[in-house]
């Protein structure tokens, strides 16, 4: 991108907690903001009218990802879009086999479901323990399976690829897709003592082995979005951000907040020491702007910045507020890896010390009542 332009822009799941932040800042800077959200008359979204200039510059569209029209209505006049809805998930998902196929492949579900319920019904009366656990077992599996396609790895990847098209259609000058460091930290074939960079990807074979079907979403719409800037020539930079917390704006509780609430509240009685990577999500969308309007910006960016134990964290924690039902225990475990953000220093983005972070995560938290 040869310049920066002040005009309108979009950015997608405008709602959620990183989104809002990329909001506001992007009104603070004048830009004219076109957000896609999933229910335009939501409460949900309250907090975006409440924004600065938002009722001047920010002007919200109803848009599903995996509803390629809603895009380009959202995107149609737009010079530049950020890419941030996915979803994220809280709790693990189950086990997905295939992306591709969905709705072919989700009849023969539903069809075979039904069968099962038959036979089910009319084997009762000889089988009835048998089939019972059969039946059910399979449909528990089949159910699981169908939900984490639906809700992770579809709109992650064949959205992020509508996006994207609706971007060439719409002549968008660039575009910054939200990553993270779920698409480059998962690679066990990377050498142990050696810090990752923007060249090392999550094994996606080893995502799937060990279950990490959100790292398995992020690595494919990641590389689906660099490969689709490849052939089409459409600009395209990347932000992949570690664990993200700070003050949210949103009403809901998203996952990566709810990391925090728990070392705050659950009171653990034993708790793994792991390396946490943490940046503040006002950082992060500095660095999402960053990456639109530097000209020089392209390809990949890790943005990371505080690299704590759990248990460091929450001493740090515990020092500014001692009242909190933090975690009892802590016990070791062997995980060293390590992400430089040193790429995205060099395009000039800076990060704030973390105890300001917490302090106005907790604060936050507080105010919204949590
Ligand atoms: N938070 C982190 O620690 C972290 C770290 C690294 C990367 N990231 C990335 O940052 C981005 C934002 O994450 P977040 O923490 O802000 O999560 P969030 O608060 O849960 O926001 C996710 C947003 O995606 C939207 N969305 C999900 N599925 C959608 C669909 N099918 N169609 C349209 N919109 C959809 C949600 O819309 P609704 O409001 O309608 O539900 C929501 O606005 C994600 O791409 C995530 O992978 C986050």
């Amino acid at each position: 991108m040869s310049v920066v332009e002040k005009g309108k822009v979009c950015v997608t799941g405008a709602g959620g907690f990183v989104a809002s932040w990329v909001v506001k800042l992007l009104l603070s800077k004048d830009y004219f903001v076109h957000g896609t959200v999933r229910q335009r008359n939501d409460d949900k979204y309250a907090h975006l009218n409440r924004h600065d200039k938002a009722s001047e510059n920010l002007k919200l569209f109803k848009a599903d990802l995996l509803d390629y029209d809603s895009l380009v209505s959202a995107i149609h006049g737009c010079t530049g879009v950020f890419h941030v809805a996915s979803p994220v998930p809280s709790t693990t998902v189950p086990n997905p086999e295939a992306r591709f196929n969905y709705s072919i492949f989700s009849i023969f579900q539903l069809y075979f479901i039904a069968l099962l319920t038959l036979l089910c019904h009319l084997e009762k009366k000889t089988l009835p323990f048998l089939s019972h656990i059969f039946s059910s077992t399979l449909c528990v599996c089949v159910f699981a399976r169908a939900r984490a396609q639906v809700e992770v790895l579809e709109p992650a990847v064949n959205g992020t690829l509508n996006v994207l098209k609706a971007c060439l259609e719409a002549k968008v000058k660039r575009v910054v897709y939200v990553s993270s460091a779920a698409a480059v930290a998962l690679n066990p074939g990377w050498p142990k003592d050696q810090v990752l960079d923007e060249s090392c990807w999550s094994d996606k074979d080893y995502c799937k082995t060990t279950k990490n079907w959100y790292c398995l979403s992020k690595t494919l719409a990641e590389s689906e979005a660099l490969e689709f800037s490849r052939t089409t020539g459409l600009d395209v930079v990347t932000i992949c951000p570690t664990i993200i917390l700070g003050p949210i704006l949103q009403s809901n509780v998203n996952a990566s907040t709810l990391v925090l609430l728990k070392l705050l509240k659950e009171g653990s009685e034993s708790m793994e020491n792991k390396l946490r990577m943490i940046v503040d999500v006002r950082d992060v969308a500095e660095a999402i702007l960053m990456a639109y309007e530097k000209p020089e910006a392209e390809g990949r960016y890790i943005c990371a910045t505080h690299i704590i134990k759990t248990k460091d964290l929450v001493d740090m924690l515990r020092s500014i507020y001692p009242h909190y039902n933090y975690p009892k225990n802590f016990t070791e475990v062997e995980n060293e890896t390590r992400l430089s953000s040193e790429r995205l220093q060099k395009l000039g983005w800076r990060y704030r010390p973390l105890n300001e972070t917490l302090i106005d995560s907790v604060e936050s938290y507080r105010a919204a009542g949590l």
